[in-house]
């Protein structure tokens, strides 16, 4: 059926989500630097209410949480339990942070927040106009959005450098995907991004490119293992089991230039940090 977002529940909430709820702590450290400036734009104060959409294993809600303090109200939603565990446990003696597992371009979000916060949770919809037009309801009058997305792939080689490597080593010789597809790089064109958010009824939108250095390992080795764990190369790997080895050790060998004099493989990241507000 169109329009459910069934292939992307799907997967974040089975084998997907199961390594993100695994790698929790490698992967809030990867993408430390992203949803930190999430929290700087967002600008809750003490008091304020709060949605993390895609809060995932909660690190962003975590954040706001302490932002809003005891007296403010954060709520994370996401679709896939296995993260929401993770999130659950790290949130204990935290009794205004709560969790629901439901499709947050559909479910009752229990509103009015002052402000939607989201930290690369927002880019799985089937249609994200629908999508953010249903979340910006759960806004107050004047609420605020701030999330981070990805850029396009061809912008991120710590995804995309994988991920080519993976499909040569693997033989496979698909077309490309389409860009605008649900997804991790589905807001890449910033563009399209800016008239999804003002087609959904945001305004004062503001689209501002952020770079970041990523940290994918400590040796083109380990970088290699964990982008065949997560990420663009993770979904070929899952395509093509048989070919596991060699899709690492063609991984490792392409990153290998790229390896600082202590073997950490460094890369920059790519997003766009934006902001906007539901109409006053
Ligand atoms: C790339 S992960 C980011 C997780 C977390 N925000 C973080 O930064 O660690 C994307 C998250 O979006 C969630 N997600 C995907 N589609 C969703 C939907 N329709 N409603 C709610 N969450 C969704 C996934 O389950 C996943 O946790």
């Amino acid at each position: 059926m169109a329009g459910d977002n069934a292939q992307q529940v799907s997967d974040w909430n089975g084998a997907v989500g199961e390594k993100w709820a695994a790698d929790q702590e490698r992967t809030d450290q990867l993408i430390k630097a992203f949803g930190d400036k999430v929290v700087e734009v967002a600008r809750a104060a003490a008091g304020e209410s709060v949605i993390d959409i895609g809060c995932g294993c909660g690190a962003t809600s975590l954040d706001m949480a302490n932002a809003v303090g005891h007296a403010g109200r954060v709520v994370g939603v996401d679709v896939s339990a296995p993260m929401l565990a993770v999130a659950r446990r790290r949130a204990v003696g935290m009794p205004h942070l709560t969790f629901v597992e439901a499709d947050a371009s559909q479910a009752e979000l229990t509103g009015p927040y002052d402000v939607l916060v989201s930290r690369f949770g927002v880019m799985f919809f089937d249609d994200p106009t629908a999508a953010f037009a249903h979340m910006r309801q759960a806004l107050a009058p004047g609420g605020r959005l701030a999330f981070v997305c990805w850029r396009t792939a061809a912008e991120n080689p710590w995804a995309a450098l994988p991920a080519q490597t993976a499909r040569k080593a693997a033989g496979i010789d698909a077309p490309a995907a389409d860009p605008h597809a649900p997804g991790p790089f589905a807001f890449g064109d910033g563009d399209r991004l800016r008239a999804i958010l003002s087609e959904s009824g945001f305004e004062r939108i503001a689209i501002e490119p952020f770079e970041a250095p990523m940290q994918i390992g400590s040796s083109p080795r380990s970088a290699a293992e964990g982008a065949v764990r997560i990420g663009p190369a993770s979904r070929v790997a899952r395509d093509a089991p048989e070919k596991l080895p060699a899709i690492i050790d063609a991984i490792e060998a392409a990153l290998t230039p790229h390896a600082a004099e202590d073997g950490a493989v460094s890369l920059p990241g790519q997003v766009w940090i934006v902001t906007a507000e539901s109409p006053g």
